[in-house]
């Protein structure tokens, strides 16, 4: 049977620009192409006004006072943790405000870490790993003399860009944490299948997902992922700077000691000691950035209207494409698995072969292109682009020992969202053309 090409009839990309007043810029005579969405998103009015609403007509702290103001203020943050919860399919006391995906990585690391870890226990990471998801880890396997292991990265050939799915974990592991999606490769790791691989040969295991750039592109169930925690950001989902989300197991949070200590996180303080207030106010100390949580709730409501499913399909299209008309520019290395092709990675990307798209593949990625031209240095790369108000992300991506395994010091990247346009490709495309004439 022939295979359906995706559809994405109802996805207005005209209409869903409109909503972002930061694409209306320019820079000298040019509009902004953003392609920098995997470092952060930009926010539609609905978030910007959500934002506004709170801080001009209920602005209060949150949990303390019996006022109306203070009591709509509260009600206001915790109807945002209730979106959040049925957006991941979760409780509503299992999900744990904080800055960002960072934070919340590391509450993880500190509190259940500190009580769970010791030494001899094995922690597993992978090659593919951004440093929130690594450092952390590190730091906890010498503080407590743990092993750490990293599960490699494949090269070339069908399994280019993925976690090499014959690493076996050690009987000590007892902590597995690695990324729903590369945010340098683009791979989806499959949640289900490496947490039920990391809890059948080591079991015990419990199981970490950095979603920072997995949650702006996919509809979740967390409780039924298999993972334990799940971490996330909100400003790459279109959401404020400073909105971040810990998804943690009931049973697991309830048992699991304070990361920081202080006010609200308590139930009855006495001189000599102290009991904790409940889900999730234990992991809560201090006061709440509610403004933002309610801007990531408007986010939420944003991006589900249009449907993270239609974005997604939006963005591999874009990708795909790039991918194609980037790999026809000689010198080019694109890193990480593609729909349409499949390419070294390391060594120097001199056997890209480019194939027939292929879409059950595609749908295996997000809109994250890595790449590289022969003798230019990513971050001239990324200077010269943005003299044509092209914005992309050049560097190592936190993603050093990535970095290492690609055997590059860097890569250019350019990641597409839900506002970005097969023209702003083209423009991409030919800002390459044109930095590789300029170091001819
Ligand atoms: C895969 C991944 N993990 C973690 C992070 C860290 O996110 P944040 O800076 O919001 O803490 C990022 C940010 O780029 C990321 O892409």
């Amino acid at each position: 049977m022939a295979k359906q090409k995706p559809s994405n009839a109802s996805f207005n990309v005209e209409k869903i620009r409109a909503d972002f007043p930061i694409l209306k810029r320019r820079f000298g005579k040019n509009k902004l192409a953003y392609l920098d969405n995997a470092a952060s998103a930009q926010k539609p009015q609905a978030v910007i006004d959500a934002l506004a609403d709170f801080y001009a007509n209920h602005y209060s702290n949150v949990h303390r006072s019996v006022s109306t103001l203070a009591m709509e203020a509260t009600d206001a943050f915790e109807s945002a943790r209730e979106t959040v919860a049925q957006h991941v399919g979760a409780q509503t006391e299992e999900i744990v405000f904080t800055r960002n995906t960072s934070e919340s990585i590391n509450l993880v690391a500190y509190a259940w870490g500190n009580a769970n870890v010791k030494a001899g226990d094995a922690i597993v990471i992978t090659e593919m790993d951004h440093h929130s998801n690594l450092v952390p880890w590190q730091q906890l396997a010498l503080l407590k003399k743990a092993e750490l292991h990293y599960i490699p990265v494949e090269d070339a050939g069908e399994q280019n860009g993925q976690l090499d799915a014959d690493f076996e974990f050690p009987e000590n592991t007892k902590l597995f944490a690695f990324p729903h999606v590369s945010n340098v490769l683009g791979t989806v790791n499959d949640i289900k299948g490496w947490s039920q691989k990391a809890k059948f040969e080591a079991p015990g295991t419990t199981v970490v997902v950095d979603g920072a750039a997995g949650a702006p592109h996919f509809q979740l169930d967390l409780p039924a992922s298999g993972a334990d925690f799940y971490a996330f950001s909100g400003h790459k989902m279109c959401g404020p700077m400073g909105s971040g989300v810990l998804w943690g197991k009931k049973e697991i949070l309830q048992e699991m000691p304070p990361f920081l200590f202080g006010g609200s996180m308590i139930s009855k303080v006495e001189k000599e000691k102290t009991t904790w207030a409940d889900l999730p106010a234990k992991f809560e100390a201090g006061t709440p950035n509610a403004a933002d949580a309610v801007g990531l709730a408007a986010a939420i409501n944003y991006l589900n209207k249009i449907g993270l499913k239609k974005i997604h399909d939006h963005e591999i299209k874009l990708a795909d494409y790039a991918c194609e008309e980037l790999a026809k520019i000689n010198g080019v290395t694109l890193y990480g698995p593609n729909g349409n092709a499949s390419y070294a990675t390391g060594k120097n990307g001199k056997d890209h072969v480019a194939k027939k798209p292929n879409v059950e593949k595609a749908q295996n990625r997000v809109g994250i292109v890595a790449f590289n031209l022969d003798g230019v240095h990513a971050h001239d790369l990324g200077s010269i682009l943005d003299q044509d108000a092209i914005a992309i992300r050049s560097g190592h991506h936190c993603a050093q020992a990535l970095m290492e395994r690609l055997n590059v010091a860097a890569t250019a990247r350019a990641s597409f969202y839900l506002y970005n346009t097969q023209e702003e490709v083209d423009r991409l495309v030919q800002g390459v053309k044109r930095v590789k004439k300029i170091f001819s």
